[in-house]
């Protein structure tokens, strides 16, 4: 089945106005999305309450979610964000005993190093694997520091800094192969690149539904492993978390036999409405499809952007990289409102301007990125 791409894109009226090269960031907009939004306002509306609806509303996201990585749905906690769903699993960690090494790498965002360095007070360790020279970080780093005191690699799919791409399946077969646990943060990766939990081997994944998930802020997910869902046992909690969200017991803790037990209070009902309409997107279109065009045009982009004599820092191997590509600039947040200016949304971090790419996006809006930074290549020329 071929996938119009040019009608997908009609879907998100801001690509008719912007060169939104920022789904990094935050995604554009789409049809349903809004629609889903305005849904949620009738219904308050209309009914006022509508719970019977807004839970099951909750329960289509861990569904959707579930079929997104390849998992089932008993696995997927709903949470209020990537950082919500960490710490809700930082809590069920015993770091008392000789086993209490986290490692993390120095691609992470910082919430996935803060977290795990606020379990320090609890006993853990946090160490963090270094760049090589090259700017990349290869198996034989996380090797050499993966041992047996090692309870937890928690690390970044794709560097929101430069875009590479790490070998998780690797890094998960270091971390089993020593008795470690794995945990991929795939905020950056999901929805533009296949994320298989299974196919990855990892114990635990983490995101948000605001990038390339096509939903909004204020929503996100945790995935466990179904056969660790019984000795995880998280210090935080609250009703939804419990076996019966409705039995308001006051006398005990007794959290769910699913990965709901990670969850905590009440769910954000608008954001689930926007976020099962991102995920239907997500769904319909198929993230294989989704891959294989972000891999080409982010392609284009690193081809374009050598031809001009300006190469990005991301790396060019296809399976080092995501949907980011990431242009070193001795201005990144000038040449970022310079882009603005002419209508290319991008964003920027370090010295780095960020120009992530989803299916949405064409050939020519790459083009005109590349243009426009050539035009600019006298003013703000890479660093010497
Ligand atoms: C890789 C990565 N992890 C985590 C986060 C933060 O997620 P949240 O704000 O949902 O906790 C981001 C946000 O940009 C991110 O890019």
């Amino acid at each position: 089945m071929t996938i119009d791409f040019e009608a997908l894109r009609r879907r998100f009226p801001v690509l008719q106005r912007k060169t939104y090269l920022n789904s990094g960031s935050y995604c554009a907009l789409g049809d349903t999305v809004r629609e889903a939004f305005d849904a949620y306002m009738d219904d308050r509306l209309a009914v006022g309450a509508n719970w019977d609806v807004w839970v099951m509303k909750n329960e289509a996201v861990r569904a959707a979610m579930a079929q997104v990585l390849r998992v089932t749905a008993d696995e997927i906690a709903v949470t209020a964000s990537a950082s919500a769903g960490i710490n809700a699993l930082a809590s069920a960690f015993d770091f008392s005993g000789p086993r209490n090494k986290v490692i993390v790498s120095d691609f992470e965002f910082p919430t996935n190093a803060q977290i795990w360095h606020a379990q320090e007070r609890r006993g853990a360790q946090v160490v963090h694997v270094p760049v090589a020279a090259d700017g990349y970080i290869p198996l034989e780093n996380f090797a050499r520091l993966i041992d047996e005191r090692t309870r937890l690699v928690a690390v970044t799919q794709v560097c929101f800094r430069n875009g590479a791409r790490l070998d998780i399946a690797g890094i998960a077969r270091l971390a089993h192969a020593r008795g470690a646990r794995m945990m991929v943060d795939c905020y950056q990766a999901i929805g533009a690149l296949t994320v298989d939990a299974r196919a990855l081997g990892v114990d635990f994944a983490v995101g948000g539904m605001l990038k390339y998930l096509l939903g909004t802020a204020g929503i996100g997910f945790l995935y466990v492993r179904s056969d660790l869902i019984p000795e995880l046992v998280p210090g935080n909690s609250g009703w939804f978390a419990q076996q019966n969200i409705t039995a308001m017991d006051i006398t005990a803790n007794r959290p769910s036999l699913s990965a709901r037990r990670f969850e905590a209070g009440t769910p954000p009902v608008v954001n689930c409405y926007a976020a099962e309409a991102g995920l239907k997107i997500i769904l319909e279109t198929g993230t294989d499809a989704i891959e294989t065009r972000v891999r080409a045009l982010t392609r284009r982009c690193l081809d374009g952007l050598a031809a001009i004599g300006w190469p990005a820092v991301t790396p060019a191997d296809d399976a080092r990289r995501g949907p980011m590509v990431a242009v070193p600039s001795r201005d990144a947040a000038g040449l970022f409102g310079r882009l603005l200016q002419e209508d290319i949304v991008t964003s920027f971090r370090d010295n780095n301007i960020r120009a992530t790419v989803h299916f949405y996006n064409s050939a020519a809006d790459i083009d005109r990125f590349v243009a426009a930074m050539d035009a600019h290549r006298g003013q703000f020329g890479p660093r010497a």
